[in-house]
């Protein structure tokens, strides 16, 4: 394992792409209405699950599009297989659907992404999975989240699950036209769904700021979307109606899809080797490693650890290894709080499956964009310290 030598971003360079159109706050569900309309729509495809469907929410997104025409996909799944999408896109294809409406949580909205994709674009569903497959523009969409976690609504990803491996279908041009972030529809989540997402979105946020990607944009959203989570996941968890609990958990899952364009490190690649292994939820997966992954990287990410400490509420100190340790202590406590586990022992990972898992962590799922190079050697141990509950670096 080495070190790659870490920029203050100096000489500053990036590059940052996001037209998306955003509506924020409770009550903005009302503007698809007005959305829809100024995007020309006469025959609107709505993407969605079955749960949207039975509790009402996916109605009182469709009662905004007045006399327009709107069928329904409800057939979305947690982690879609890419069956899924193979019928979504046949869904889609099948009328003359000039809008696609994402109604759910990030399975839903990478599913109505791919929709308006595969609307113009000609082909199977699994001949789009990898990068910047798509040639021609999709036709527009409208991302209404109503859960606080993926960020899916501004993001340039779709994951779909392959012969069980998780696998990404990337395209600047799946940047959905409108997100619409209404906190009011995340109300009614359930404390383990809150959880899960929750999660999510803080790994999002910590991830995004210990990539090599990371820019003042990226950063600037991050440490304010971790800030807000820290203060309010609990809360939301503990108490779903507290509104402005869930209108920081909004926001700060909002700040993790605008940090995202830094990419995930290595707990995102983690979360990927235990999902489907261990049926864990998206945000469980990934939240299992998040307080590893601080302590790990925070020799590699020394210049930033300061900010990281505070926006997590902890006091700084000035060594990064002993700082690293705080903070993924906290991140730990975070996560217990709201009953992730913390191990992977926990999970029932056998210790003689360890050495599998961090195999294919790093042969499906690298980083160029790590601070932190892992080889064999040091993946293995990584794995054998979530086992443990190990957070020594
Ligand atoms: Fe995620």
């Amino acid at each position: 394992m080495f070190i790659k030598p870490f920029r203050v971003l100096h000489p500053m360079r990036f590059s940052y792409f996001l037209p998306t159109r955003l509506h924020f706050g409770f009550g903005t569900v009302e503007v698809v209405g007005a959305e829809s309309k100024g995007l020309g729509a006469t025959r609107v495809l709505v993407v969605t699950d079955k749960i949207m469907v039975k509790t009402g929410i996916a109605q009182r997104v469709t009662d905004r599009l007045g006399g327009t025409r709107s069928d329904t996909f409800e057939e979305v799944e947690a982690e879609p297989r890419i069956e899924v999408a193979q019928a979504v896109a046949d869904m889609v294809r099948s009328r003359p659907y000039d809008l696609v409406i994402g109604v759910g949580g990030g399975s839903s909205m990478d599913m109505a992404k791919v929709a308006a994709g595969f609307a113009s674009n000609e082909g199977p569903a699994k001949s789009f999975v990898g990068s910047n497959l798509f040639t021609k523009e999709p036709i527009p969409s409208i991302m209404v989240p109503t859960t606080a976690g993926t960020g899916a609504e501004l993001t340039v990803t779709s994951m779909v699950t392959v012969e069980g491996h998780k696998q990404w279908i990337n395209s600047p041009l799946l940047l959905p036209t409108v997100a619409v972030v209404d906190p009011e529809l995340t109300v009614s989540m359930p404390p383990s769904v809150t959880a899960a997402t929750g999660m999510d979105a803080l790994c999002h946020n910590t991830e995004a700021y210990l990539s090599t990607l990371a820019s003042p944009i990226t950063d600037s959203a991050a440490l304010e979307g971790i800030s807000v989570i820290v203060q309010s996941l609990q809360k939301a968890f503990e108490s779903g109606t507290d509104r402005i609990a869930r209108e920081s958990m909004s926001l700060g899952a909002l700040m993790g899809g605008i940090a995202l364009q830094a990419k995930m490190v290595y707990g995102h690649s983690i979360g990927y080797t235990i999902a489907t292994r261990y049926k864990l939820p998206h945000g469980v997966s990934c939240g299992l490693p998040l307080p590893y992954i601080i302590s790990n990287y925070a020799v590699a990410c020394a210049p930033k650890m300061k900010k990281l400490a505070e926006a997590y509420g902890v006091a700084p100190s000035k060594e990064p290894q002993s700082l690293g340790r705080a903070v993924a202590e906290r991140a730990r406590s975070i996560a217990t709080s709201v009953r992730i586990p913390s191990t992977l022992k926990e999970i029932g990972v056998g210790e003689s499956d360890l050495a599998e898992l961090s195999g294919e962590c790093l042969a499906m799922y690298p980083r160029a964009n790590s601070p932190l190079v892992f080889d064999g050697k040091s993946m293995n141990q990584l794995y054998h310290r979530m086992w443990d509950g190990d957070l020594e670096a």
